[in-house]
């Protein structure tokens, strides 16, 4: 097991606990419970009483890219904080707190200035990520997790954060905005 800065903050008990991580473990001790995500190409655990989640990977060609962008990204606020890891098998990162955009949106939960203010993180976040030299070629609403409470994004799924090492332009902002909208207006109608 690989660990990060990050994974000494992190109770006694819970650092015990990751010290032996594998799969028979997850399915079957109660303290992990699955987080059915829809079509998920990695399988992902909460741990009781505490905020963290495993994403456990099914796919191994893919498998790293998680984990690296991660990395790359540790000190962005919208991130979450990576803990501890196997290359080609998990890793163990922060749980989003609130709920996915998607779903909230499907829901009619968002007013229009909390969507105006979480695409501003978002776009806001896009730039970070580019300037540590990633982007994400897969935008979905589902990766944007939005916590009322916080006033807060996170972002999530780094499984297609590609390495860029140009600086990020206006059309490139542009794009994401644009995505950003359509995919707003396409959950608004299917909901209605
Ligand atoms: N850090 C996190 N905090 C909270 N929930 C998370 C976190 N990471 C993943 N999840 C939940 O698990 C689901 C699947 O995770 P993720 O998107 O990383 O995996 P995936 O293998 O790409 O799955 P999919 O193909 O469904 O996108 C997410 O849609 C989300 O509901
Ligand atoms: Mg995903």
């Amino acid at each position: 097991m690989e660990i990060t800065n990050k994974f000494t903050e992190l109770p006694e008990s819970i650092q015990k606990l990751l010290q032996h991580i594998n799969l028979d473990v997850l399915v079957s001790n109660p303290t992990f419970t699955p987080i059915s995500g829809e079509q998920s190409r990695g399988l992902l655990f909460e741990i009781d009483n505490s905020s963290l989640v495993i994403k456990w990977f099914t796919q191994k060609a893919r498998a790293d890219n998680d984990i690296e962008a991660l990395l790359d990204l540790a000190e962005i606020e919208y991130i979450p904080k990576l803990y501890s890891y196997e290359k080609r098998s998990y890793l163990v990162m922060e749980k989003a707190s609130g709920s996915a955009v998607s779903l909230l949106l499907d829901h009619g939960q968002l007013s229009e200035v909390e969507l105006k203010e979480i695409k501003k993180q978002y776009l806001h976040a896009v730039h970070l990520c580019y300037a540590a030299g990633r982007f994400d070629w897969d935008f979905k609403l589902d990766h944007i997790f939005w916590d009322r409470s916080r006033n807060r994004i996170m972002l999530i799924d780094f499984g297609e954060y590609s390495c860029v090492s140009e600086a990020i332009t206006t059309s490139d902002i542009e794009e994401r905005s644009f995505e950003f909208d359509e995919d707003v207006k396409e959950i608004l109608l299917s909901s209605k």
